[in-house]
């Protein structure tokens, strides 16, 4: 059976008796900057072609690759290569897909460091930028230049959780001879795999569901081997923003459980969502895997399940909702996610008086989380003029 057709449980927890490594039941970490040879025959094959041999970490590193392996295989790419932080894996791929004088679409929803990179920071390589709504092809379609070599993605976003239809997009970008990428964080490989859609690269920050723990940053961009050897001498040998052995050893613990652990974020998520959809005082609810989400077709259509951050909008004002943050006791009031604690984050709306609510469910039991969130929401049912 090739490593391709296993179940994404059993390829994160299977590997081969190795007798290299004397049959260590883990992969040893390799903490070492370089490599020796004993002949120089040996060395000089390995200068002339350093993304194919094992010569300096800032290359190739067993432990490092270990992990890149098992990231293509799930994403089901080529290869993989692995960078110190979601951030260094994005700023690597769209440095490879573009050149001086070029035009990107963004999705105006993206995570706000890669806007800044693509539409603020990219301005001083004459590179412009048009953010779009991408919830609708009309709008992507209508944004497209002469010079347009870059549709980048990011489905769903993570704030008011909007999806791009990634096959359609997909299109278009071959047909007008640009390269996409996504930001795939969100769904993780567990759930949606955007490069059988056709989609050129795929980005993770590995940071958030695949580290898991809170414990450790990272990132990973994903493609054919095309354009990873492009991207390898480039992007990532040049720039060398690399992970670490020691980070990548981490992030492969957090990987064996990573099917698993999705399969309970899902669930979780679900439970919340759907009992806060029903919260009086509570106006909307932003994820992809309820039937109430615009895009659940779409959302069915291109992923296999769902995670577990998703958001709330609500007719009480931002600081009120801060203070209703304030007595929460399992949410804690924090950036990321992906870990196995929950945390929450309030954000101003649209609407004027309004908010939304960005939570993350993590592992704990979501009935207590939810009772959480109820004995906050009791506190505020006297005021006037909230409910929806
Ligand atoms: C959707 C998304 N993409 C990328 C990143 C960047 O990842 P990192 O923090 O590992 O650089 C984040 C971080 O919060 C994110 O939320």
């Amino acid at each position: 059976m090739s490593d391709r057709s296993l179940n994404k449980q059993t390829l994160v927890v299977h590997d081969v008796h190795n007798e290299q490594y004397h049959g260590a039941v883990t992969m040893p970490i390799y903490q070492n900057s370089l490599f020796t040879f004993h002949s120089y025959d040996a060395f000089t094959t390995a200068m002339n072609d350093p993304l194919n041999h094992h010569l300096y970490s800032r290359g190739n590193n067993p432990t490092v690759n270990d992990l890149e392996r098992r990231l293509a295989l799930l994403e089901g790419g080529e290869q993989a290569r692995c960078f110190a932080s979601g951030m260094a894996a994005i700023s690597a791929a769209v440095l490879s897909v573009i050149k001086s004088g070029d035009h990107i679409i963004c999705i105006d929803q993206a995570y706000g460091p890669t806007k800044e990179l693509i539409g603020s920071y990219l301005r001083k390589f004459d590179i412009e930028a048009t953010f779009v709504d991408g919830s609708s092809m009309d709008n992507i379609q209508q944004a497209v230049r002469d010079n347009t070599s870059l549709i980048f993605l990011e489905s769903p976003t993570t704030l008011h959780f909007q999806l791009q239809n990634l096959s359609a997009c997909a299109e278009l970008a071959k047909s007008i001879g640009a390269a996409t990428i996504i930001d795939n964080t969100w769904a993780t490989p567990c759930y949606q795999n955007p490069l059988s859609l056709g989609i050129d690269l795929v980005i993770h920050s590995l940071t958030k569901y695949v580290s898991g723990h809170s414990d450790g940053m990272g990132g990973v961009v994903i493609g054919s081997s095309e354009r990873m050897k492009h991207l390898g001498m480039h992007e990532f040998l040049l720039h060398g923003g690399i992970m670490s052995p020691m980070t990548a050893a981490s992030m492969i613990k957090g990987l064996r459980t990573l099917p698993l652990r999705m399969e309970k974020f899902q669930e979780n998520g679900l439970i919340v969502a759907g009992w806060l959809e029903k919260h009086p005082l509570v106006a909307k609810v932003n994820h992809p895997g309820l039937s109430s989400h615009p895009q659940h077709h779409l959302a069915l259509k291109q992923m296999s399940g769902s995670s577990s951050l998703f958001s709330f909008e609500t007719n009480i004002p931002l600081l009120q909702m801060r203070c209703w943050a304030e007595r929460l006791t399992f949410f804690r009031i924090g950036l990321s996610w992906g870990g196995y604690e929950s945390l929450i984050t309030v954000h101003p709306c649209q609407r004027e008086s309004s908010s939304v609510v960005r939570i993350y469910v993590g592992l704990e039991d979501p009935y207590e989380l939810i009772d959480d969130l109820a004995q906050a929401f009791e506190c505020i049912t006297e005021f006037e003029g909230v409910r929806r």
